[in-house]
C-alpha cells in the first residue's frame, strides 16, 4: 500500500468514514543558513517528500488524531488548557491555537497522517506537518481566506509557542510556498520573494544523510539566536542583516570572541546568499559551488553548528571533486547537500557511502532532490 492508501485505509478503521486529504512538504535550502531570524536571504525549495493528512470536521470540539508512523492516538480540546502531552501532536495543537488566536476558526475534527519527511535529517519534517495542518484548516474551517504568508507564520509561531523552538520563517515559507521545479529566495526582512527556476544542465543535487542526531541540552539553536539579537544590540541595528563586517569590528571588544564568530558567520553567509543567485543567473556553477563549501566552513568553524560525521562528509565531497557541499538546515546532524556533476555522481556516492561505513559502522541515507510542490489539497 502507499502512503496515500494506508492513511486512507487507516481512517475507515479508526473513524468508519472519509475525510478529505491534504499533503504539505519537507524542504532543502541551496545556500543561507541561519540568516532567517537575522533578517538576511534564504534560498530553499519544497522536496517530493511529504507529511499528508486525511481530515474531516467531527461536529465536537474535540481533535481525534492518529500518527500512522508512530502508532499513536492522541484526542484534545481546542482551549489554551488543552494541550496535548504527546510533542507530535503539540505541533497540531499549535497549529489550532494559532489560528483560533488569530481570529480564525478551528472546529473538533478526526485526522489520520503519515509522512516520508526523515525526521532529523534536517528537511523540516515538523514545518511539513505544520504546514499542512495549516492548510487544510484554512480551506476546511476559514474558506480559504488566511493569506498564504499568514500560513507560514502560524507555523512558526507553533515551534515558538508550543515546540520551544525559536526558529526562523525559512522551513514553513517553504514548504506552504514551494512549486515544483523552483527555489525561491525568500527576503526574510521585507518578505518579498522570487521563485528561480532550478535546473542545472550537466549537475545533480543530492542529499546525503548522515543518519546522526546529536541531541544537545539547552536549546544550541536558541542560544544562536541569542547570540546574534545580542551583537545587533550592541551594534544598535535590528538584525544583522543592517550589519556590516565594520560595524562588527568595532564592536569587536564589548562582545565576547564566540559572540563576534557568531555574527561574522552571518554577515558573510548574507553575501554568500547573493553571490549564488547572481552566479546561477549567469550558470556559473563553479561559483556556487566554493560559497556551499565556504557556508559549510564558517557553519562548522564560526557558527559551531556541525558535527564530526557531516564535517567528514564534506571532506569526501572536496576529495571527489564534487563542486559544492554542505551542512544544511539547523546542523547538530542531518544531511550535506552536495552539487555533483552528473559524471561524477556515482563515483561520488559509492565513495561516500564506503568511507562514511568504515569510519562510523553504517552508511549514509541517498536522497536526489526533486524540487516539488508545497501545500496542497489531494484527490
Ligand atoms: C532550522 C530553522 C530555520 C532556519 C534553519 C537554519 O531549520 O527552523 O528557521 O533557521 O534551521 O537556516
Amino acid at each position: 500500500m502507499d502512503m496515500k492508501e494506508t492513511i486512507r485505509d487507516q481512517f475507515t478503521r479508526h473513524f468508519g468514514n472519509e475525510g478529505q486529504m491534504y499533503a504539505s512538504a519537507g524542504r532543502i535550502n541551496l545556500i543561507g543558513e541561519h540568516t532567517d531570524y537575522n533578517g538576511g536571504f534564504v534560498f530553499p525549495g519544497a522536496i517530493d517528500k511529504v507529511i499528508m493528512a486525511e481530515i474531516k470536521p467531527n461536529g465536537t470540539d474535540k481533535v481525534r488524531v492518529y500518527s500512522v508512523d508512530i502508532n499513536e492516538y492522541a484526542e484534545f480540546g481546542l482551549e489554551e488548557a488543552d494541550a496535548p502531552s504527546q510533542q507530535w501532536a503539540r505541533y497540531i495543537f499549535g497549529v489550532c491555537r494559532e489560528i483560533i488566536k488569530r481570529g480564525g476558526e478551528v472546529k473538533g475534527f478526526d485526522a489520520v497522517f503519515a509522512g516520508n519527511v526523515p525526521l532529523g535529517a534536517g528537511l523540516s519534517s515538523s514545518a511539513a506537518l505544520e504546514s499542512c495542518f495549516a492548510f487544510a484548516f484554512n480551506d476546511m474551517f476559514n474558506a480559504n481566506k488566511i493569506d498564504k504568508f499568514e500560513l507560514a507564520l502560524i507555523g512558526q509561531s507553533t515551534e515558538h509557542n508550543y515546540c520551544g523552538v525559536n526558529c526562523g520563517i525559512m522551513d514553513q515559507f517553504a514548504s506552504v510556498f514551494g512549486k515544483a521545479g523552483n527555489l525561491m529566495r525568500l527576503d526574510c526582512r521585507s518578505l518579498e520573494h522570487e521563485y528561480y527556476p532550478f535546473n542545472p544542465e550537466g549537475y545533480r543535487l543530492v542529499l546525503l544523510d548522515s543518519k546522526v542526531k546529536h541531541e544537545l541540552v539547552d536549546s544550541p539553536y536558541n542560544k544562536r539566536r541569542a547570540s546574534c539579537e545580542h551583537v545587533a544590540s550592541v551594534i544598535g541595528v535590528e538584525t544583522l542583516r543592517d550589519a556590516s563586517m565594520d560595524d562588527l569590528e568595532k564592536v569587536k571588544d564589548q562582545i565576547s570572541a564566540e559572540d563576534y564568530n557568531r555574527a561574522k558567520y552571518v554577515i558573510e553567509e548574507k553575501q554568500r546568499v547573493l553571490d549564488v543567485c547572481d552566479a546561477l543567473q549567469r550558470g556559473d556553477y563553479d561559483t556556487v559551488g566554493d560559497r556551499m563549501y565556504k557556508t559549510h566552513e564558517g557553519m562548522s568553524k564560526l557558527y559551531e553548528v556541525s558535527c564530526v560525521e557531516l564535517d567528514y562528509l564534506n571532506d569526501i565531497a572536496k576529495e571527489c571533486g564534487v563542486t559544492g557541499s554542505r551542512i544544511m538546515g539547523g546542523g547538530f546532524g542531518g544531511c550535506t547537500i552536495n552539487l555533483v556533476k552528473d559524471d561524477l555522481y556515482d563515483k561520488f556516492i559509492e565513495t561516500a557511502k564506503a568511507k562514511f561505513a568504515e569510519k562510523y559502522g553504517h552508511e549514509p541515507q541517498v536522497y536526489d532532490v526533486v524540487i516539488s510542490d508545497g501545500a496542497r489539497k489531494i484527490d
